[in-house]
Formats: C-alpha cells, structure tokens, sequence
C-alpha cells in the first residue's frame, strides 16, 4: 500500500518560482518528502528519463489524436513510434532547459494519488484545483505546437508503481533516501 514516487519540477516551475507552491500541494495531504534536490539534466540522461517505449507512445499517440479530434481537426501522424519520437526529443530539450527539482513523495497510494493532484497531461484539459490547471490553464497542445516544443506543464509524476522504481533508481542513488517519521503517520 505505502508507495514512492518520483516527481519532477520541470525547469518551468523553477523558472516561474513555483517550487514552494508546488511542494506544498504535495507536504498538505500528508506526503512524505524522502528525498530531494536539485539537477540540470544532461542529454544522456535526459534520454534514459525519457526511454522511448511502445506503449508509452502509443499512449501519448492517443491522448494528442483524441485532443485534435475534438476540435475537428486533423491529426497529422498515423505512426505512434514515430510521434513518440518526436514528443521525445523535445521532451528531452525541455528537461534541459534549466534545473529540475526531483523529489520522492512516500505514502499510501501515493503514485495515483499525485497524478491526481498534478491534472491532465494538457493543461488547457486539466480540472481547476489541480497544479497543472491553477498555475498553466493557457497553455495547449495547440500553443506548444506552434512553437515546435511540448506542453510546458510543470511537473512530471510517475505513471506506474513500476517506473516510479525505475525512475527513482535513475535519479536517486539508494544513500539520497531517507526514512523517517511524519506526524502524519500517527493520524493514518
Ligand atoms: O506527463 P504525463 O505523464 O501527464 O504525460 P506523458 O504522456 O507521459 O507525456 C510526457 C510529457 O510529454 C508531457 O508531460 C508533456 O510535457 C509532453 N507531451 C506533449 O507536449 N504533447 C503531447 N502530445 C504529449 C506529451
Ligand atoms: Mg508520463
């Protein structure tokens, strides 16, 4: 039940100074912080945060086609590997835009329950009370498309109890992680 998951403030937030309003979405519920600093990717290990697999591009394939095809338009790719590829490499450029903070959050439920709180991929989609919606409503995947870039949507959650193990094994060595209690854990 007690999970970990990894979550990143992708250089937006930091830029934008939203470092302490995010984390405090987070510390409010109860969240437990077991570790955290602050990295300027590298293009190597922007690659490795960002594996490029079949199912995760057919995800991102199907999220973007759904999106245009509510507006009535045409969605220009028909090779999700090949989208996915593109989504990757400027996914890659974005993480490298400046420092992130990355951080692992313990608690029940824990990788659901921040997917909850961070909103829907596409801010424009996401629903207001979450921080993808309260701090970057305006923006698209009609406004990131524009500019050749993706949606700068502030934050990265793990999407699986899997890949939060793997990604907390990339950024975090096993001596970066702390244990200890919370006052939390005696109301729970
Ligand atoms: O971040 P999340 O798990 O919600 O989305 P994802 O499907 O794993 O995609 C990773 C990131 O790629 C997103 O957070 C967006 O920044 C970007 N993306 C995009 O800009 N345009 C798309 N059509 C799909 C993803
Ligand atoms: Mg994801």
């Amino acid at each position: 039940m007690t999970e970990r998951t990894l979550v990143l403030v992708k250089p937006d937030g930091v830029k934008r100074g939203l470092i302490g309003k995010i984390i405090s979405r987070f510390e409010d519920i109860g969240l437990k912080i077991v570790g955290m600093k602050l990295i300027w990717a590298d293009e190597k290990f922007a690659e490795k945060h960002y594996e490029l697999d079949d199912e995760w591009a057919k995800n991102v394939f199907n999220k973007t086609k759904t999106a245009a095809e509510k507006e009535g338009k045409k969605f220009e790719y028909d090779d999700h590997l090949k989208f996915g590829k593109q989504i990757q490499k400027w996914n890659m450029n974005f993480l490298r835009e400046g420092p992130v903070i990355a951080m692992v959050l313990e608690g029940a439920h824990s990788v659901e329950i921040v997917r909850k709180i961070v909103g829907h991929t596409e801010p424009r989609q996401a629903i207001p009370g979450t921080i993808r919606a309260d701090f970057a409503s305006l923006e698209s995947y009609n406004v990131a498309n524009s500019k050749e870039r993706v949606v700068r949507n502030l934050i990265h959650a793990s999407d699986s109890v899997e890949n939060a193990e793997r990604e907390i094994s990339l950024w975090f060595k096993k001596n970066e992680l702390f244990d200890y209690k919370t006052v939390h854990q005696d109301h729970f």
